[in-house]
């Protein structure tokens, strides 16, 4: 038997007993390792570990008993498009959809499963590439992009695809596939497809940050193909779930075949946990609703959460005067029913002044972050992740505000 929780198995001590580590599921304690101000602390992933104490307070709720017998087998449904997903988690994500509101999930839609949807957008790409061209079709993004889209494009060599840059400044007469990522990582704006040229566009929109904590919830989105990611909707990264919504039935054949050729399907283990910790959040506003503390809703947790770090971000960049931060449009959210700021995953700093290279300042500060050239700009701009633990955020404040106290000593 197999037990799987949010975060702790019951025979471990919990964090709240041990102040330097958390239970593994080897029955070991991790240590928590506290960045001391000698040690670089990376803020150069998306890892999301600041919602993990929500998780922890939520752990027995969230566990899923597995039998040495059960999900044997490759197949889940043999009559869906996706025969390897569980029903179970069909309806989870279309339960989830449907109480945030924020994606359109009926009857004529297809969801396709994947192994984070890093898998979903290759199988996406593979699904809108021509088969019959002689020449590889263009895959654009708007810059800033996401870094990762050009590697995974790139990485094969395909003859199917290729990397084809800036989408503003694609014009070639040619088809091409665009990737419009809203609320955008890294700079958190919301975005639509701007590929302006004479040839046929397809688009992906991923929506991995399309959730009340990061951004006002502003629409019900209905696009041909949209990928959403377990990952940033709840922190859980390591079970490597996400999701394409799909209409044209023959792209969601088509992106199954990928998956098929790639992992013959996506484990089921972590399909029923994703199921079981949706139907948690789902059943806390749907059932319990409004007479909980907000704290125990996890949009409210997550979205206070998060307007905390940039509150207290905001404060040490304007004292320091070395960064430029963006600010977000306010906007009314139809989940919350609220006008709110976005809190995205990521801060998007531009170095003021006679700083050139955002990352190299930033290292020698020991903290290492994601230089604006891998996003294809320059590199007066740099990414930095909003999602660590709170002892690494903290330490990254402090070492801000200290570099403030430098250059004002030095003028
Ligand atoms: C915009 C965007 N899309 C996709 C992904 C990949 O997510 P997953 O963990 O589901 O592969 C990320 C992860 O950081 C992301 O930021």
């Amino acid at each position: 038997m197999v037990v799987l929780k949010a975060a702790s198995p019951p025979t471990v001590p919990s964090v709240n007993k041990i102040n330097n580590g958390y239970p593994c599921s080897n029955g070991t304690i991790k240590p928590l390792i506290t960045p001391s101000p000698s040690s670089f602390i990376n803020l150069d992933q998306g890892d999301p570990e600041v919602f993990r104490s929500y998780w922890r307070k939520k752990s027995e709720e969230c566990t899923v008993v597995i039998n040495g017998e059960d999900l044997m087998s490759y197949l889940s449904d043999t009559s869906n498009v996706c025969w390897f997903m569980l029903p179970e988690l069909r309806e989870a994500i279309q339960r989830l959809h449907r109480v945030v509101g924020n994606a359109s999930v009926g009857m004529d839609k297809h969801i396709v499963v994947g192994t984070g949807s890093t898998q979903l957008f290759q199988a996406a790409l593979f699904a809108l590439s021509p088969s019959d061209s002689p020449n590889p079709i263009n895959v654009v993004a708007a810059s800033p992009y996401y870094s990762e889209y050009q590697e995974e494009v790139e990485i094969l060599r395909s003859g199917l695809y290729r990397w084809g840059g800036d989408a503003r400044e694609y014009d070639k007469n040619e088809a091409y596939i665009e990737v419009v990522t809203a609320p955008n990582n890294p700079c958190g704006s919301i975005r639509r497809a701007v590929a302006n040229c004479e040839g046929e566009g397809k688009v992906i929109h991923d929506f991995a940050y399309y959730w009340p904590q990061y951004t006002p919830i502003t629409q019900q989105y209905d696009h041909d193909l949209m990928l959403f990611t377990f990952s940033k909707c709840t922190g859980h990264a390591g079970s490597r779930i996400g999701w394409a919504i799909v209409k044209d039935i023959e792209v969601a054949k088509k992106m199954t075949r990928f998956i098929q050729m790639n992992s013959i399907g996506v484990s089921k283990e972590s399909q029923i946990r994703v199921a079981k910790i949706i139907g948690v959040i789902c059943d806390s506003y749907q059932e319990i609703g409004s007479s909980l503390d907000p704290d125990e809703l996890f949009f409210e947790y997550s979205r206070r959460k998060l307007r905390e770090r940039w509150e207290k971000l905001r404060a040490v960049v304007d004292k320091s005067n070395l960064f430029y931060l963006a600010k977000y449009p306010k906007a009314y959210c139809t989940f919350t029913n609220h006008t709110s700021e976005s809190y995205p995953a990521f801060a998007w700093m531009k170095c003021k002044g006679s700083i050139e290279d955002c990352e190299s300042y930033l290292r020698n500060l020991k903290v290492l972050v994601r230089g604006g050239k891998r996003f294809g700009v320059d590199q007066k701009y740099a990414r930095i992740s909003l999602l660590s633990s709170d002892d690494v955020f903290n330490e990254f404040l402090t070492r801000i505000s200290n570099a403030t106290r430098n250059i004002g000593n030095r003028s």
